[in-house]
């Protein structure tokens, strides 16, 4: 039989042996086969194109289900804090959840944009939004709540954080993006993949969706009025609301 104290070292060894490995895959690429041409091989031929579009999408497949399980996996992440505070029948900090793949043709629209090599080694390296979610919150408290929570799991690495409540984007847009990189367990290997988070509070995710509504629509039918300054009074309204309603909140939760 094993003394306690010798288990306890095993134990402590094989958590020693786990972490370092966890600090090397969090260096790790995202090694994939490569099936689709680079950049430089593709000429401007039509036929061609739409060809190599297909086949990028069918080599992205077995991809595209790597960043759905990474998606699942925060998405339960964040479920299980929600059954959580449901249990301690507390006041829930999440109102709610969308999730969202980004689908091969949007991939290679941004590697095109990016001006990268339309390969899938350039997609996992370099998109980390491939997957995404967000979660929307009833106060900005409760953002932060949520960044915590995923902060202190300690096999999610955190790649990003851009705190845009702290300082908003000059067109008036707030929320708190994060991207982590969550284990994914295959049959021979475990990589960490990247998820983008988009936490924001409901008054945020009104602006962020309207804008994001009047934007495509006014570029779409050729507007030529400008809505920036508009847009940006409605997000310094809408923020004022905000906080006024966060003041009573605070009466009551404090
Ligand atoms: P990407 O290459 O698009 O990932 O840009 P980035 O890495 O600079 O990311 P950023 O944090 O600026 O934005 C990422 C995502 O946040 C976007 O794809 C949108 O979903 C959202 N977002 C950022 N800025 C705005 C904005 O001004 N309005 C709206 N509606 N959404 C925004
Ligand atoms: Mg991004």
């Amino acid at each position: 039989m094993m003394k306690h104290e010798d288990r306890n070292e095993t134990i402590q060894q094989a958590a020693e042996e786990i972490l370092t490995e966890e600090v090397l895959v969090e260096e790790q690429m995202i090694q994939v086969y490569e099936l689709v041409p680079v950049r430089g091989a593709m000429d401007s031929d039509m036929e061609q194109i739409v060809d190599m579009t297909d086949q990028f999408s069918r080599t992205m497949d077995p991809v595209l289900r790597m960043y759905n399980a990474a998606m699942c996996a925060a998405s339960a992440r964040l479920e299980i804090i929600e059954d959580e505070f449901q249990y301690r029948r507390q006041r829930c900090p999440i109102h709610h959840i969308d999730t969202r793949l980004k689908s091969a043709k949007s991939i290679l629209g941004k590697l095109e944009k990016k001006d990268l090599d339309l390969t899938l080694s350039a997609a996992c390296n370099n998109i980390y939004d491939i997957a995404g979610i967000r979660v929307v919150c009833s106060y900005i408290k409760d953002v932060y709540l949520i960044r915590d929570r995923l902060l202190a799991q300690d096999d999610i690495y955190i790649m990003d954080i851009k705190d845009y409540i702290a300082e908003p984007k000059k067109n008036g847009y707030r929320s708190l993006h994060m991207i982590i990189r969550i284990p994914v367990y295959f049959m021979n290997k475990k990589q960490m993949v990247p998820v983008e988070l988009q936490l924001r509070t409901m008054a945020m995710d009104l602006w962020a969706s309207l804008e994001h509504d009047i934007k495509y629509k006014s570029l779409y039918q050729g507007v030529a009025a400008d809505f920036t300054d508009e847009l940006k009074e409605c997000s310094r309204l809408i923020y004022e609301a905000e906080e006024r309603l966060e003041v009573l909140n605070r009466l009551l939760e404090e």
